[in-house]
């Protein structure tokens, strides 16, 4: 047994393309069916392991969804719509669905890991403070590395205006002098070029590879979205 749920409101749930005024008319028009039955009203109740058709389509029902999306550069964190191409704006038509935003954000220019869920609850335990969930960030800086960057962001630096950063893990790449990986457990306003501001370097490309204990596809194209699988889904959280 799943849940029990309005028809009208699983429907449209899960067809962004048809509201729930929408359903009500598909009913009418007799173009839905559930468990072989054609059913006229949409405010019944329906159980979500029942077949439901809809113009002879099966609805397989899915409380949330999970897409990681590879974002490119000049793309805005935002459920807006404004001047900018917004992550949404980047959502294949068969992942939409209402409710949709980013969980957390990325600045204008940095590219990479981007999650846009529907589940408000995952979203909260993967960004609040105090679950510490690791982002691993990819980085170019403008000036190569040093070596010491590793135990000051291991010790918690303080960034402009005083602002104490937790400790954070720093690796920098042994066959290029300018790139580096960091891994913060927390997300302040530009947190990665903020650090490493205050260390007289530069961020010149920032790239977000992982949420929690997944990684970002590297097969997923620039731009692209991939909709994370069920079992994937508590990757996210693991610290
Ligand atoms: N830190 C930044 O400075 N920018 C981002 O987009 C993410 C982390």
């Amino acid at each position: 047994m799943g849940e029990q749920i309005r028809l009208d409101r699983l429907v449209a749930s899960q067809l962004p393309e048809v509201s729930r005024a929408g359903v009500k008319k598909l009913c009418l028009k007799c173009k839905i069916t559930v468990n072989g039955k054609t059913v006229r009203r949409s405010d019944i109740r329906v159980d979500t392991d029942d077949e439901i058709i809809v113009d002879g389509k099966r609805i397989a029902y899915k409380k949330h969804i999970y897409i990681m999306l590879n974002k490119p550069q000049g793309v805005v964190c935002s459920t807006k719509e404004g001047e900018s191409t917004t992550v949404l704006d980047l959502v294949p038509e068969e992942m939409r669905r209402s409710g949709l935003f980013p969980a957390g954000r990325l600045d204008k220019d940095t590219l990479g890991f981007v999650l846009i869920t529907d589940d408000g609850e995952l979203s909260h335990k993967m960004l609040s403070p105090r679950s510490h969930v690791p982002k691993t960030y990819l980085v170019q800086l403008e000036k190569p590395w040093e070596k010491e960057y590793e135990s000051i962001m291991a010790q918690g630096m303080t960034i402009d205006g005083g602002e104490r950063c937790l400790p954070a893990e720093f690796k920098g790449h042994d066959d290029d002098p300018c790139m580096c990986e960091l891994v913060l457990h927390e997300g302040k306003f530009h947190q990665v070029k903020r650090m490493f501001s205050a260390l007289g370097n530069k961020v010149v490309m920032l790239k977000r590879i992982a949420i929690g204990g997944l990684p970002l596809d590297p097969e997923l194209a620039l731009g692209r979205c991939l909709e994370i699988m069920h079992k994937d889904v508590e990757r996210l959280l693991t610290k």
